[in-house]
């Protein structure tokens, strides 16, 4: 029996996810790319030149920048929008999604202003339903050439999860099921935070150890975060944890990364920002998390750095120094 699958995205991960998708020829996947011209390249081209230039799409992928086609008799609804722009697509379709359609979500970041993470504005503003997170260590440009990879598939409802498994596994793309979707969530959107970190830190040249330091306290933070919230410890430490936490800080291909390290070089914020392709969460995230910090009083020293670096003009040799001057701690 034929599944149909709608993306809302038609990003690098979007893109991704639709062609790990498209892998059983049962599943049909169409893809809500906001552009038309963008969209009318892809479909014709069968490639997404600007996110993942050389990557061939299957014939059992479709793309419209028409919403209304897109999740025109779809069994799942997969999002792959940037965080800040989740709430305003999702307007578009809140009539016309039935109440039976589950949400799976690959978005890695928080709401500014509100601080609800991806599935909690779905169910704000679809209603309540099923909703899983896909997320992990996986970087679309890899997925997309096939290199393996390993996630988790979070739901409340583990029976959704574990169908998530089943649509979603390839020969080289291994998913586990985690019941920890808040967990997961935070997981996901802070570790970009501490990438920017890092991203800094390789731009000011400041070698291997530091930058271990920063990942390893890094998780720290995230844990604390989490965990505050209800977020099972050892999701932290797992795939959607760690595991995509080291993939972030590493990759070349990470834009969470390249923030950072241009940052680091000496370029401003807003030229960086003009100048990239995509959106890097963990700008917005950053903000986020520092206004729940200080609401909260949790003690988040790295996340807080990178957002008065982001946000309140601080230079990158401030805000290390201000890491490293901290009083000694056990
Ligand atoms: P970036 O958004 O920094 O590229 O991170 C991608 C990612 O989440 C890999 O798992």
């Amino acid at each position: 029996m034929t599944t149909r699958l709608t993306i809302l995205g038609g990003g690098a991960m979007g893109t991704a996810c639709a062609m790990l998708l498209a892998e059983q020829p049962h599943q049909q996947v169409s893809i809500w790319v906001r552009d038309q011209d963008q969209a009318t390249e892809i479909q014709s081209t069968r490639e997404n030149r600007r996110f993942l230039p050389g990557c061939k799409l299957n014939d059992n992928i479709f793309i419209t920048s028409d919403i209304h086609v897109a999740i025109n008799h779809c069994d799942y609804l997969v999002l792959a929008i940037p965080c800040q722009f989740l709430r305003q697509s999702l307007q578009l379709v809140r009539n016309s999604l039935p109440e039976a359609v589950p949400v799976i979500s690959v978005i890695k970041g928080v709401e500014n202003g509100t601080f609800q993470r991806p599935s909690q504005i779905v169910t704000e503003i679809l209603g309540p339903r099923s909703v899983a997170i896909l997320s992990g260590p996986s970087h679309a440009e890899e997925l997309a050439h096939r290199l393996p990879a390993t996630v988790v598939a979070s739901s409340e409802d583990l029976e959704l999860a574990c169908r998530v498994q089943q649509m979603f596994s390839t020969e080289r793309f291994r998913i586990y099921t985690n019941a920890d979707t808040l967990g997961v969530e935070y997981a996901g959107a802070l570790k970009n935070v501490i990438a920017i970190a890092c991203g800094i830190c390789d731009g000011l040249g400041f070698g291997d150890n530091a930058k271990s330091a920063l990942m390893t306290r890094g998780l720290v933070e995230m844990q604390r975060f989490g965990v505050y919230f209800g977020g099972h410890p050892m999701t932290f430490t797992g795939l959607a944890g760690m595991g995509d936490l080291i993939t972030t800080c590493v990759s070349p291909y990470g834009r969470n990364r390249k923030v950072g390290f241009r940052l680091g070089s000496g370029e401003s914020i807003s030229d960086i920002l003009h100048s990239m392709e995509g959106v890097a969460e963990g700008v917005a995230t950053s903000k986020s998390v520092a206004e729940i910090a200080l609401r909260h009083r949790l003690d988040l020293p790295i996340m807080q750095q990178v957002y008065e670096v982001l946000f309140c003009g601080k230079t990158p040799q401030k805000a290390t120094m201000a890491l490293l001057e901290r009083p000694p701690r056990s």
